[in-house]
């Protein structure tokens, strides 16, 4: 599904509960090491430069931060995980936070969990996909930074990373932000767990307008 984007709009940032946006929407989460891509491949899916703030620096998103897309999708750029340089008590409030995110915000109707092409399934990814999965949210994996590899060799990874991880039921959409390979395939993914009938040409001139 090549989605047509006419708006994509920053809510606001959040850590509690009480003050997540009011947006009503179905919203998908994104999630992965930190400066796995996490920010860049948000802002490739809405065709924003910096919509979501990336930079070379690791553990820069702090905050759960809502987008909101056509109006009609919410958007939300999870923390990351994995950065050395936090501490102890800055690393369990940050599982306090996501954990409390993943069980409480009823609009939620999946997680896309990112990971870099290059490297293995590292333990902090199977233990969010564990989370994922306890709290019963569908769960898409995406394995970016495709374009660092010729095709030959992104198969031959993505065949090394399925036999040795926890992944989810279908098979991992490989995604480029820099040449936008992917995008199409996880709107479709999205749109299947959103409910938008990619089909039903009603229905996309609803998220399309
Ligand atoms: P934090 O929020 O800091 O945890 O990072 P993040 O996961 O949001 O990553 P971000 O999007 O800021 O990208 C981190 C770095 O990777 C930046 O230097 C990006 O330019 C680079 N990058 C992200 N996606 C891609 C990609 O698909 N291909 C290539 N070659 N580089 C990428
Ligand atoms: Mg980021």
């Amino acid at each position: 599904m090549s989605m047509k984007i006419k708006t994509a709009t920053f809510v606001k940032s959040a850590v509690v509960p009480e003050d997540y946006p009011d947006t009503g929407v179905p919203e998908i989460a994104f999630v992965g090491r930190s400066n796995v891509g996490k920010s860049s491949l948000i802002n490739k899916m809405v065709q924003r430069k910096a919509l979501a703030k990336t930079s070379s620096t690791p553990g820069k998103t702090r905050l759960i931060n809502f987008f909101l897309v056509n109006g009609l999708i919410g958007f939300v750029d999870l923390p990351g995980y994995g950065y050395a340089k936090v501490s102890k008590t800055e690393r369990e409030s940050w599982g306090v936070m996501i954990d409390r995110f993943l069980s409480r915000r009823r609009e939620l109707k999946g997680v896309v969990l990112i990971q870099d092409i290059r490297r293995d399934q590292a333990d902090m990814d199977r233990k969010m996909i564990e989370m994922i999965r306890r709290h019963g949210i569908p769960l898409i994996i995406v394995l970016t930074k495709a374009d660092k590899f010729t095709r030959g060799k992104q198969n031959e990874r993505v065949k090394k990373i399925i036999s040795s991880s926890e992944l989810a039921d279908r098979k991992p959409v490989l995604f480029s932000s820099q040449t936008g390979a992917g995008r199409d395939e996880l709107w479709e993914a999205i749109g299947e767990l959103i409910g938008i009938e990619t089909d039903d040409p009603g229905m996309k001139e609803r998220v399309n307008n």
